[in-house]
This record gives structure tokens, sequence and C-alpha cells, in this order.
């Protein structure tokens, strides 16, 4: 058995844990709208035609935030297609995933979806082939109260009370040459500005989010942030990251530390905004939005025939995931708490179906992907303020992200209550790791509360329609608290949370 340790200190607050940081995303793509949360012939259809098991799910997950419309459909798409008389909407070419886009659902339906779901919405408006006047027009539909064309649409409409969104996201991964309306970062740093300029005239409170790279590969990555920040730095609240995993070649090892790439994705972030605010003299601290990630298996999707046929709600990238890829978001969650300080919005991308911790048959049941379980658990567990979570562990030799600890942590802390959270996963593919908890500056001893695990004899096991809970969390065996010393015991390649109870202070 291997032997690990961490330190944790209730005095070394990283930040408070951002609610923001379990936000997910809901994009007009394959499956994930249309017969994802919306199915309105199905037997648990609401009124509205909403699956009324994917809401229930959805609220299980602890979701709170949700970014809408998209993605890749954002920059071609019009919202004034999707409100109104569903027998008036256009039917639409969705040119991003080769698609037709009916408009059943637009930004009201999503709002009473919203609602239901207890969930905000962080809405996406379209700079690829649109600009400041159409981002200023949904923003008038959606946010204005009455007494202008726009609002008393959405009220005639049925809406009569505002939206009220208050995050923006000034497009979509405008860096990519597979973007509509693709830009220099000079072109789309100019356009951000305008719209982030004329939105805040609007309404000046507004969170606006600009784009960053759409991944650490694009060969722009890095100089996009610099050219789009120097632009827009006192224009905007946040600066847009989105990175995607998955197992290479069988790979295990170097799939199971993406998450070091993940921490070293945000540094460079931090960085690079941080070299822009000097350069303009500013105290502002850019925060990062993370506002899509997880795991995708993206290589087997370029490698399928494009399609030829326009369909509606076709599925598209419906990954099935195992225990190892459960293991990875759990990971990378604790990696987006560990950087609270400037990681304060997140969205695991998607919601529904389309590489999704929720899925769903059209007509039939909806299920919880391995994913689902960290997710849910770390919404539930993580708060009060993040704890800089010091530890001791062996390393491993991986070929993608070199030398990685095989074990990572992180802990939350909520003063108030006494409860403090431990997320942990163990890498190492074949030993159990012994983790030791050092609680001697919490004071009064702790007491457990609850433990969860999750690892298999099978990482490649997965949750199907006919076996839905074959990989499910289970309580986390030897766990032991001895006064000031947590003792844990975490099985090869493996996630696992744990409660405890320590004297409240708050
Ligand atoms: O989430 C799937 C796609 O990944 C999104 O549409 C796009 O923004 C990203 O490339």
């Amino acid at each position: 058995m291997l032997q690990a340790r961490v330190t944790l200190d209730p005095a070394a607050v990283v930040a408070p844990v951002s609610r923001r940081t379990f936000g997910s995303f809901v994009e007009h793509m394959g499956r994930c709208v249309y017969t994802g949360i919306y199915e309105p012939g199905h037997p648990l259809a609401d009124e509205d035609g909403f699956r009324t098991d994917v809401l229930a799910l959805t609220r299980e997950l602890g979701v709170t935030t949700v970014r809408y419309p998209g993605g890749n459909f954002v920059s071609g798409y019009r919202w004034e297609d999707g409100v109104g008389p569903r027998e008036h909407r256009p039917r639409r070419r969705d040119l991003a995933w080769h698609g037709i886009e009916t408009n059943e659902v637009g930004i009201d339906e999503f709002a009473r979806w919203a609602a239901k779901a207890d969930v905000e919405i962080m809405y996406a408006v379209n700079l690829g082939t649109r600009g400041v006047q159409e981002a200023l027009d949904v923003h008038e539909y959606c946010n204005q109260p009455a007494g202008t064309h726009l609002a008393d649409l959405r009220r005639a409409n049925g809406a009569e009370k505002p939206h009220g969104i208050s995050m923006w996201c000034l497009g979509n991964e405008l860096d990519g040459p597979w973007q509509i309306g693709h830009k220099s970062a000079h072109e789309y740093g100019r356009l951000a500005a305008a719209t982030a300029r004329a939105l805040r005239a609007a309404e000046p409170g507004l969170q606006l989010v600009v784009c960053g790279s759409s991944g650490s590969a694009m060969p722009t990555f890095g100089a996009w942030e610099a050219t789009v920040l120097q632009e827009t730095y006192d224009l905007v609240d946040y600066v847009s990251c989105h990175a995607y995993y998955e197992e290479h070649d069988g790979d295990l090892g170097s799939f199971l530390a993406c998450a070091t790439d993940m921490d070293h994705f945000v540094d460079s972030i931090v960085a690079t905004a941080d070299s822009v605010g000097a350069r303009l003299r500013s105290r502002k601290k850019m925060q990062l939005s993370f506002d899509e990630w997880n795991v995708w298996y993206m290589s087997r999707f370029q490698d399928q025939p494009k399609p030829t046929q326009w369909q509606v709600a076709a599925p598209v990238i419906e990954d099935e995931y195992n225990v190892a890829d459960a293991v990875v978001v759990g990971n990378l969650l604790i990696s987006l708490l560990r950087h609270s300080d400037r990681v304060t919005a997140a969205c695991q991308a998607q919601l529904v179906n389309v590489i999704a911790p929720i899925r769903t048959e059209p007509g039939g049941p909806a299920w919880r992907q391995s994913v689902f379980h960290p997710f849910a658990r770390t919404a539930a567990l993580a708060r009060g303020v993040v704890l800089r979570t010091a530890i001791d562990a062996p390393v491993y030799e991986t070929s993608r992200y070199g030398e990685a600890p095989v074990v990572d942590a992180v802990a939350t802390h909520d003063a108030a209550t006494g409860s403090l959270a431990l997320f942990a996963v163990n890498r190492d593919q074949a030993r159990p790791v012994e983790l030791t908890v050092d609680l001697r500056a919490f004071g009064a001893p702790a007491r457990p509360a609850g433990s969860w695990t999750l690892w298999d004899d099978d990482v490649r096991a997965t949750n199907t329609r006919d076996r839905p809970d074959r990989v499910t969390p289970r309580p986390a065996e030897g766990v032991t608290v001895d006064g000031h010393t947590a003792t844990l015991q975490l099985p090869p390649v493996s996630w696992t949370a744990v409660r405890l109870t320590t004297a409240p202070t708050g």
C-alpha cells in the first residue's frame, strides 16, 4: 500500500467556494435540448413539454448556472427565431452541427425550464454572424422590464417578468477556424469591446465573459488572450477557458493525470491576464470562467463520417462514461476548486446526452452516467471556503504531462457549521493508498460524518439504460478518525469524498 499525507489548516484559505463552479451547459446540439430536457410527447413531460425525470436529475446533480444556447451553435443563431407563436417559428439549418433547428425551444421556454430546475442562466450572444445590435436586442428582450418594443414583445409572448440574466458571454470560441464567423484576436477583441460597452450602457451591472482560446492546443493560445484582453480588460469580468480530456491510445496513466494540465492551463491564463492588467496599470483581477470542461472522446467523433442528411435532434457525441472517466471528472473539479481565487465560474459541458452526466432515451428512461456522481457529491459537499491543501504523495511518470503525484486532493471548510469536506483521487492503477489527514490546526477533535468512494475492479464499467446503477459511489472503507488525524484507504483508480465535523467557529 502506498502512503500519502494531507495537512489542513482552517486559516489557510484560498477563497470562498463559488456556487457558480457547479455550472453546466445546454446547447442546441444533438439531443441535449430535443429529447433531452424537452420532449413534449414523453410520458413524464410536464405541461411545458419538459421531461420531469431530467429536471429531477438536474436538481440532484446540484447544477447552479447553465450556459445557453451554445457553443458553436450560437455563432449562427438568430435568437428571435425562437420567440413568439411556435407555428410561426422558422426551421433553420444549424451549420455548426449540421442539423435542423426547429426553434420549438427558445429563450422564453429555456427561462421557464431554468426556473423549474432552479438554475441561473448564463446567456451567450452570437458574435459570429452578428454583432452589437443583435446583442442589445436580445438583452432588451430578456432584461428590460417593460415599455420598449422588445420588452413588450416578451410580455406579449407570455413572459411578463424579465428573465433577469446577469451573466452574458460575448460569443463562443471565435479563435477556432471551425467557428461560423471565426475572427482574428484583434477583430474579435474590437467587436467584444464594442458589444461590452453597449451592453453596459443598457445595464451597467451585467457580468460579461470574453472568449479566451477554445483550447490550450490552439496555436494562438496565450497570444489570443493577451490581444483580446488588451481591448476589453476594463469592460469585462471574466475570460473564458475551455478544455476537454480523453484517454489516448490506452494511456490511462496520462489520462488520470490530466487535472495537472488543467492546473497549468489556469495558471497560464492567470499569468497572461495579470500581465495585461499590469501593462494597463489596472488593479482589477480578471476572473476565469471555465465554461466548457469535461471528458470528451473527441478523436472518436473526428474519425466519424460527417452527416450527409439534415436531421432534427440526431444523436451527436453521446459518450458513454466509465469509472476512470468519473475519477477524472472528480479530479477536474478538485482542480477548479483549488483555483477558486480566480476561477469563479465553470460549466461542465454538457448537461444531457451530449458528452453529459445525464442520458435519456426518447420515450424511455433517463439515467445517471458515472461522471454524474463526483459532480453531484462535490456540489453537495463543497461549502464555505476552499482550504490550501498541502499534499505529500509519491509521484509517477506520465508520457503526456511528465511527473504527477499519485494523490490529488482539495478540502472545503464551513466555519459556521464546522463541516469539513475532503475530495481526493488515487491515480495509481494497481495499489491502494493510505491517506493520512493531519487536522491538528482545527483544535477540537473531528468526527466522521459520511464518506463516498467511486471505484470498481473494472475501470471500464459504465452505466447503461439496462444497468443504470452499475457504477455508483459506495461508503468509503477504512475511514478512521482519531482526534486530530483522519485515515482513509483510497482504492486504485478511485475518487473519494469524506465529510468530517469539526467545532463550529463562525
Ligand atoms: O461542447 C461541444 C462543443 O465544444 C461546443 O459547441 C464548442 O463551444 C466546443 O468546441
